[in-house]
């Protein structure tokens, strides 16, 4: 695993070069690949991927792959739900209205996403794209700002992100992070990369 160039325009997964992979607020590597779900054939096709989130507790997160993306489904607790309303003034789109990634319609809400609770995104930093990773823990700590409250920061150059992956202001990440096409088969069963399904 060394670094590799990135290719801004096909916007690359660049995890390695960021120590990403980490879950959860681990800081360290954990290999990206362990948490895959999907079988080999679905994404060796880039087909669409089911989730079953049944067991997925308020405060969790699980990273699945699609098109050789990783896509975060992210459980919120109602404390993390309320924090979207204190970061909305803090960051740089907070409709999600820049069309460079366009918000699915249906996510072009506070909390970007179908169920307030579940937010699904792509782990991607918009900046050069390394993955950030998971701080969901408030309040000060190193590299973030002391009325943190909680969110996802970019190791890389420091660009942050809150609960529903918005970018803050003046931070060299110029989007939102993305959210995926989805949709919900089930109430427990999430379909990652597809929301027309008739
Ligand atoms: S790649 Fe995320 S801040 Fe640069």
């Amino acid at each position: 695993m060394s670094d590799q160039p990135v290719d801004k325009s096909r916007r690359t997964w660049v995890a390695i070069a960021c120590g990403a992979g980490a879950v959860g607020g681990v800081a360290t590597a954990i290999p990206f690949v362990s948490t895959f779900q999907p079988s080999e054939r679905a994404r060796a096709a880039g087909a669409a991927v089911e989730v079953d989130i049944s067991t997925l507790k308020p405060g969790e997160m699980i990273t699945v792959e699609w098109r050789g993306k990783p896509v975060w489904i992210l459980h919120r607790t109602p404390e993390q739900i309320a924090s979207l309303a204190k970061t909305e003034s803090q960051v740089a789109d907070p409709k999600s209205e820049r069309t460079q990634y366009p918000t699915p319609e249906y996510a072009r809400n506070q909390h970007r996403s179908i169920k307030p609770e579940i937010f699904v995104g792509v782990g991607i930093c918009s900046h050069l794209g390394c993955s950030p990773v998971s701080k969901f823990t408030p309040g000060a700590q190193p590299s973030l700002p002391d009325d943190w409250q909680g969110g996802f920061l970019c190791p890389c150059h420091g660009s942050t992100f809150d609960m529903a992956g918005r970018v803050f202001k003046n931070k060299p990440a110029p989007d939102n992070l993305e959210v995926p096409p989805h949709m919900y088969l089930s109430d427990t069963k999430l379909l990652i990369g597809e929301d027309k399904r008739a």
